[in-house]
């Protein structure tokens, strides 16, 4: 079932996708603006687009050339629906060659912050002084606009960095709005969201929690049931909170412990779904079966598959007897659904549900339950806090499925986890005390397959090396490592040697991604 507001119910503005690394990024600027918006193909038709009514279009920037043979090109007629539309960079560019202007690669790519003349202020710069900084990144750029087209600003490179068309329909930008890199581009956005498409701004949290619980009651009835593996991450936990808001104890959560947690995890998951939210919570202790299951295995894609293919089948046993189980309810964001719809990559690539979010596969027979399919991260945070989760659950770092398998490179063995997960609390209490935790997106440590000699007391050592890794990162595609505090990676490498016995020698990873990953495995 899917939960977000239909179009019908509430304004949308739609991002037609051409390909660009951006698309994302401008739904998610439209929602910060409180309009709700989706990123759909970029070869939706009119008639399509005459059913979902949106408020206006964005159409995106892309890779291609306008000329090319197999540019992608919109339905002309989306341009006569009466809807704004706002073309960026390549989405500007179809519009002008559609309405009979040119389009010409500049005289070289043009790629970096610019100074923006704007030439016929209000609309799109209502509250803009005659000049702002823009993001520009494109290789083509319009020659000559169409006819009925008039141009709004320009750069020293770029005549016609923005236009009009003289119905004010159609506006475009050469420049990027929705990136940091154009300071006024929120300003901007919003501009055409509320001057242009007239957008009242309905995108609001508390609705969608509203909306979701009655899509949820009237989904799921008076005698079915939902079931969850809950992991104790961000997504699974509030989907826990928000189903059991809609149906109460016919939410069943299942935590599996995978043998493979931090230090006291899997106590404070129990204790704060079954005591503090009063929600049935089946906690099923399978760690002595994954640990057997990843005895010898030193791969890290194997350890993956181990302990992937042991979850579903604890997880089946788990859920097997629950009476009138229909559904499960996973945590799906929207940008997995964007990833696997294969919108960015074109026409040709072959729509496929995302079925791999918690780890369970379609075969295990239920109806599916995505209350977040059509959210970001950041809108979940925001449901999370809403519902009242407390502030260290919202705001946690994210935690592979693997768990600490991937973070003990070599075997992983009872030994080894006791040392690592030391380690890693001390990281982590001191990164906590300290402040520092919410300003990195990930830290933790690694428990190194090699021993190295130091020295304690009169005794020569032979112990582990553990290497601490924090990292800042907007999206966990791209990370720098986070340029801690000396006195705080003392602390942490004092404590960790004095506490946990076993290791010698503490490291600090200053490797950025790319060309490192985030994990060490
Ligand atoms: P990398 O190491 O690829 O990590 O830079 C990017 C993000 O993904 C997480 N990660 C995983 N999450 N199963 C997961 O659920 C996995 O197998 C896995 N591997 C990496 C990693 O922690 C980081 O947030």
């Amino acid at each position: 079932m899917s939960m977000h507001l239909s179009a019908k119910d509430n304004e949308t503005v739609l991002v037609l996708d051409f390909g660009s690394q951006y698309a994302m990024l401008i739904a998610r600027r439209i929602r910060e603006a409180e309009v709700y918006s989706q990123v759909v193909p970029y070869h939706i038709s009119a008639e399509k687009l005459k059913e979902i009514k949106p408020k206006g279009l964005i159409l995106s920037g892309g890779p291609g050339n306008v000329y090319a043979e197999n540019a992608p090109q919109c339905d002309p007629e989306i341009f006569r629906l009466g809807i704004p539309v706002l073309g960026i960079c390549y989405g500007m560019q179809i519009a002008c060659d559609e309405f009979g202007g040119t389009v010409n690669p500049a005289k070289e790519r043009e790629y970096g912050r610019r100074k923006l003349k704007i030439e016929r202020p209000g609309d799109l710069f209502d509250g803009l002084g005659p000049e702002t900084t823009v993001w520009m990144s494109h290789g083509d750029q319009i020659e000559k606009i169409p006819g009925e087209f008039q141009t709004l600003a320009s750069t020293d490179s770029c005549p016609h960095a923005a236009v009009r068309s003289d119905n004010h329909l159609f506006w475009g930008l050469q420049f990027h709005p929705e990136v940091t890199h154009t300071p006024t581009g929120n300003d901007i956005l919003h501009n055409f969201l509320y001057r242009i498409c007239k957008c009242s701004g309905q995108w609001e949290i508390s609705s969608f929690i509203d909306n979701t619980v009655t899509k949820i009651r009237e989904e799921v009835g008076e005698d079915e049931r939902v079931v969850l593996g809950l992991s104790g991450g961000v997504d699974s936990s509030v989907a826990a909170v928000l189903i059991h808001k809609a149906i109460g104890d016919r939410l069943q959560c299942i935590y599996v412990n995978n043998g493979v947690m931090r230090a006291n995890e899997s106590q404070e998951v129990e204790k704060r779904f079954r005591e503090h939210f009063r929600i049935n919570l089946r906690a099923v202790d399978a760690s002595a079966k994954f640990l057997e299951k990843l005895k010898g295995v030193t791969d890290p894609e194997e350890k993956r598959h181990a302990i992937g293919h042991t979850f579903i089948e604890i997880f089946k046993e788990a859920a097997g007897d629950i009476k009138n189980a229909r559904y499960l309810a996973q945590g799906t964001l929207y940008p997995d659904v964007i990833e696997s719809a294969g919108i960015s990559t074109g026409p040709a690539s072959v729509i496929k549900t995302h079925h791999n979010v918690g780890g369970l596969p379609a075969e295990l027979g239920f109806d599916l339950i995505e209350p977040f399919r059509y959210l970001f991260k950041d809108e979940v945070r925001k449901v999370g806090e809403a519902l009242g989760l407390p502030h260290e659950v919202v705001w946690r770092h994210p935690f592979p499925g693997p768990g600490l398998s991937v973070r003990i490179l070599g075997e992983v063995t009872g030994e080894r986890l006791e040392v690592l997960r030391g380690a890693d609390r001390v990281f982590l209490e001191e990164l906590k005390s300290s402040g520092h935790y919410y300003n990195v997106g990930q830290a933790f440590a690694v428990l190194l397959p090699l021993r190295s000699v130091g020295v304690m007391g009169d005794e020569r050592t032979y112990e582990h090396v553990i290497a601490l890794r924090a990292i800042e990162t907007e999206d966990y595609m791209t990370a720098d490592w986070a340029r801690l505090p000396a006195d705080l990676l003392e602390r942490v490498s004092n404590r960790i040697i004095n506490e946990v016995r076993g290791v010698n020698r503490v490291v600090y990873d200053i490797s950025s991604k790319p060309p490192a990953t985030i994990e060490w495995e």
